[in-house]
């Protein structure tokens, strides 16, 4: 007798494409994302079991290990997810190897080549090969051509390369790496990875407004008066100095994830869902944005860096004393930007968005705040009617809320805010995957719908060029202001939605 479904939103779930036969070869294969986030991807996917049966993953570094070793440094990196199902992880297991490989070093490539080929006879996977650099920026391009000149990207069909983020330091880097990379590979071949876009509720922003009639019409300058963006973060910049110290928030959170997350939630619909169509609209939108204010661009852009912080039991320290961290760095650890997207649908709309450590919440979320009613009939139980909101929350608790007045009970006729809530943990009974799940399972897949194309990392870079110019140049003009760890950023932040008689949501 099959078990009843008490959820009925559950039907259909799981139904997912299966990854054709291959090897998945992760360069820099010792760091800390190939532990924290690529192989528990790849158990994840095994367990779904979405990864087929002919399938490999081989870790390449530097490091003399042997395969023995690298298992158990994976099981150690999964620590009690591998404990939970041990048969299921033995399983997992067999399929994992490690070649010491340097990018730099020819013949260690050809001993790569080699293994790999040995690995196609015994893991049957038929040549199909997924390159994934996970090494450090510097090496994108070189690794690249490293592999290219080895003949491994030969064959467009059967192999294809992964790049993780940063991708380039400004515009100009971000044009040479291109250049340099299509030199080496196809287009279709080459999947920019900005884990954000594997975030479910990322994707929902495209099924919200494009599956339902009700949004699209109100999604413009007419009805929506400004947008908010938020990817707030707890944490400070933990073991991560020596990066972060050249990185900043603007180049790690901002020219990526946020401005990812801007271009899907301003960009026009596709014609179908392909993903060139939507990769089209996506870079037509971020080359109509432009900061609030491009020639001043201090009067739309504040730069903050976190203090110490807690109470005395937690105490938190601040940036500057953090381990790895220059005692006098002025490297910012959040940002708040106006800007402006200039085409017809969004034309006067200003588009905030903020991105910090060490704030009072994890939070990521949009919010589009719609415009007042044009006359004010009832009195409103909190002084004035507050606007309407749609709040679609990423993470955590990903779902949407919207926020609108009812009446308030009772003989008057006043009004107040009430919410209406969607949780995807709620309806559908499990929470999301990591976005590094989907975006493996697709890179594998060939499907490079949620990867960013050349022209999008160009006009992302090309879009917070004045201020990364500034910051070079005169960076006096672009303070960095201090804030308490776990609160929300400096007052300066505040000030510019102040300007605008407008406030951050601070949920
Ligand atoms: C990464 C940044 O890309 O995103 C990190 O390098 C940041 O600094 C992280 O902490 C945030 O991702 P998430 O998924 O936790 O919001």
């Amino acid at each position: 007798m099959s078990m009843p479904i008490t959820n009925p939103l559950r039907i259909g779930l799981r139904q997912e494409r299966v990854i054709p036969p291959q090897c998945l070869v992760i360069f820099g294969a010792s760091g800390d994302l190939t532990q924290r986030k690529l192989v528990p991807a790849l158990f994840e996917l095994f367990n779904q079991r979405r990864l087929p049966s002919e399938f490999a993953l081989l870790g390449c570094a530097r490091r003399p290990w042997t395969d023995k070793e690298f298992r158990a440094r994976m099981k150690a990196a999964l620590g009690p997810i591998a404990d939970k199902d041990p048969i299921a992880f033995d399983q997992f297991i067999q399929s994992i190897f490690y070649e010491p490989v340097d990018l730099q070093k020819p013949e260690t490539i050809e001993k790569l080549k080699i293994r790999l080929d040995e690995i196609d006879r015994i893991r049957a996977t038929h040549g199909n090969r997924t390159y994934y650099l996970s090494v450090s920026p510097n090496f994108y391009g070189s690794g690249c051509r490293a592999l290219s000149a080895a003949g491994l990207l030969n064959d467009p069909k059967r192999s294809r390369i992964v790049i993780e983020k940063p991708f380039g330091r400004d515009y100009s880097s971000a044009q040479s790496l291109n250049r340099l990379v299509q030199n080496c590979a196809q287009e279709s071949q080459v999947f920019r990875i900005d884990h954000y876009l594997g975030k479910e509720t990322v994707q929902n922003i495209l099924v919200m407004r494009f599956a339902n009639t009700i949004f699209e019409p109100i999604w413009n300058r007419n009805y929506i008066s400004s947008i908010q963006i938020t990817a707030a973060e707890t944490v400070g910049v933990e073991d991560r100095a020596g990066y972060y110290e050249t990185s900043g928030a603007l180049r790690d959170m901002v020219q990526n994830h946020l401005t990812q997350m801007l271009a899907i939630t301003a960009m026009e619909p596709p014609g179908h869902f392909d993903p060139e169509a939507i990769r089209n609209e996506k870079s037509k939108v971020l080359q109509a944005a432009q900061l609030a204010n491009e020639y001043e661009p201090w009067k739309c852009c504040i730069r903050g860096q976190y203090g110490p912080g807690g109470n005395q039991k937690h105490p938190l320290t601040g940036y500057r004393e953090e381990s790895g961290v220059d005692p006098n760095s002025t490297t910012e650890t959040y940002v708040a930007m106006k800007l402006f997207i200039n085409n017809w649908r969004w034309q006067g709309v200003p588009f905030y968005i903020r991105t910090g450590k060490r704030l009072a919440k994890r939070l990521s979320e949009i919010v589009l705040t719609f415009r007042d009613a044009p006359v004010h009939l009832f009195d409103s139980a909190g002084g004035s009617p507050t606007s309407n909101q749609l709040i679609l929350r990423i993470q955590p608790n990903e779902g949407a809320e919207f926020h609108f007045e009812v009446k308030s009970p009772g003989s008057g006729m006043r009004s107040r805010p009430v919410e209406m809530e969607f949780s995807y943990e709620d309806s559908f009974g499990e929470p999301s995957d990591e976005g590094y799940v989907r975006l493996l399972a697709d890179a594998m897949l060939g499907d490079p719908t949620l990867f960013t194309r050349s022209d999008e990392v160009e006009a992302a870079w090309r879009l917070y060029t004045p201020i990364l110019q500034l910051i070079e140049n005169s960076p006096w003009q672009l303070p960095i202001h201090r804030y308490e760890s776990r609160t929300w950023g400096p007052t300066a932040a505040d000030d510019l939605l102040a300007k605008d008689e407008l406030l951050w949501r601070r949920p």
